[in-house]
């Protein structure tokens, strides 16, 4: 008898689950079994609505047809090819396709596997890339406080989320962090980019004149944080940030796992801010979640530091046996081919307005400390109940969820980020069913 993949199984023991209380879902699962469009549908037969684009990755919705018929049809026709000095085309289309929508002066792509390789990736590539130019000395790098950067070594040293460091030993070394850019104090409840907080980038000059610029190898940021819960970046901050490290030589990395393809509006944070860094990380997006790929995407310059030497030497020693996958390639240019043909990115620019009346809405219900909003992503930040920090945000969620929404909580902090595809009456029925879970709390 084949197995019914639709029902529950019985035994939940051996998937340890990540990111989750398993005590707490293994009691009490909660399982989704299938997805069209806006809507999970539940193991037991509920549709819910998807106010996270699954996390934060399923830009055009779900079981889009062009996406499933690219991945049935690569996965006929060549399923795996090695990257290593072996190549396909489809690798490089998507290649190609990436580099056109990326901010002008971007003409290079590494693919990955996930956000967390991304961001090793480009912490190597910047490291490297100063010693293939003869400073090796600069090896440090600079992230931020609550900033997240995936799980890796790497990332979590660069990151500043203390759940997610404290109990995994020293970390890399030769690591800094700037401050955070949360100033609720000042900023809170506002619509769009805060007014308050650019000066904080100036803290970089501090951390260059305690260590040397010739020590300092990149300064990595999400443009806007998202996984600790929207943090929007002050006016001016990210100007001023690449305005210091250009200065002093260090190369600046945009993390927009998250913000990359269509979040804000644009294709990525780079273009809506009109920043260019050196090197921007991706993922989840890329192929609208489907099949795991990550991508590094670079300058000419920190490419073609690389390209001297013999020419039969391989020049960048890194890389993974899945970099570029067929399969991952297809969906990746049929999700670029879906964006592009249904104007999804236009799509979330023209409905930030709506999306952000109706979450600024919420301002005044019980609880409500902050709202925050940019693009089609925003935050509703829960008064902590005193001595129980997230406990608060965790029993919405699983209210909103019995309600037939679905949200993400970071702390105390709720955020959504939905598929771009999302109609006016479904922020609606998302922003005002979470209107009544505050309410009931
Ligand atoms: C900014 C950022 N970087 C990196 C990651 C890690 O990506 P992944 O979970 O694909 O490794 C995430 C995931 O949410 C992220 O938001």
């Amino acid at each position: 008898m084949p197995l019914d993949r639709k029902t529950a199984p019985n035994d939940l023991n051996a998937f340890w689950m990540p990111f989750t209380a398993n005590r707490q879902f293994k009691k009490s699962p909660r399982m989704f079994v299938a997805a069209k469009d806006m809507h999970y549908t539940t193991s037991d037969g509920r549709q819910v609505l998807d106010g996270t684009a699954g996390l934060w990755c399923c830009n055009a919705g779900h079981c889009r047809p062009k996406i499933t018929e690219a991945i049935q049809k690569q996965a006929a026709e060549l399923d795996y090819a090695p990257a290593f000095q072996m190549g396909h085309p489809i690798a490089f289309e998507l290649a190609n396709r990436v580099v056109d929508i990326a901010p002008k002066g971007i003409e290079h792509v590494f693919f990955t596997n996930s956000g967390s390789e991304s961001v090793e990736t480009a912490l190597k590539i910047a490291i490297a890339y100063h010693r293939a130019r003869g400073e090796g000395s600069r090896t440090r790098l600079i992230g931020r406080e609550r900033g997240y950067h995936g799980v890796n070594f790497g990332g979590i040293s660069v990151g500043g989320i203390v759940n997610n460091r404290r109990m995994f030993g020293t970390l890399l070394g030769g690591v800094d962090h700037l401050p955070h850019t949360h100033l609720p104090a000042q900023n809170a409840f506002t619509k769009g980019q805060p007014e308050h907080g650019a000066t904080l980038a100036d803290d970089l000059e501090r951390i260059v004149a305690l260590h040397g610029a010739e020590t300092i190898a990149a300064v990595i940021v999400e443009p806007m944080a998202g996984s600790t819960g929207v943090l929007l970046p002050p006016k001016g901050y990210l100007e001023k940030l690449r305005a210091i490290t250009k200065k002093h030589g260090i190369l600046l990395i945009f993390d927009e796992v998250i913000t990359g393809f269509g979040r804000l509006g644009s294709a990525f944070a780079a273009q809506h801010f009109d920043v260019l860094p050196d090197m921007m990380t991706t993922a989840k997006g890329l192929t609208n979640g489907v099949i795991p790929m990550g991508a590094v995407l670079t300058t000419a310059e920190v490419h073609d530091a690389f390209m001297t030497g013999p020419e039969h030497m391989i020049e960048l020693f890194h890389g993974y046996t899945y970099s570029g996958n067929p399969i991952a390639s297809a969906a990746g240019i049929a999700t670029l081919d879906t964006y592009k043909e249904e104007g999804l990115f236009e799509r979330a620019a023209e409905l930030s307005g709506y999306w952000q009346d109706a979450i600024h809405s919420l301002k005044g219900l019980p609880h409500v400390i902050d709202i925050r909003n940019m693009g089609l992503i925003g935050a509703v930040e829960l008064e902590p109940i005193p001595g129980e920090p997230t406990k608060r945000a965790f029993e919405a969620f699983l209210r909103a969820y019995d309600k037939g929404i679905l949200i993400r909580t970071t702390g105390d902090i709720i955020a959504m980020s939905p598929p771009l595809i999302i109609s006016k009456t479904e922020i609606d029925t998302l922003i005002g069913t979470l209107g009544d879970v505050l309410k009931s709390l």
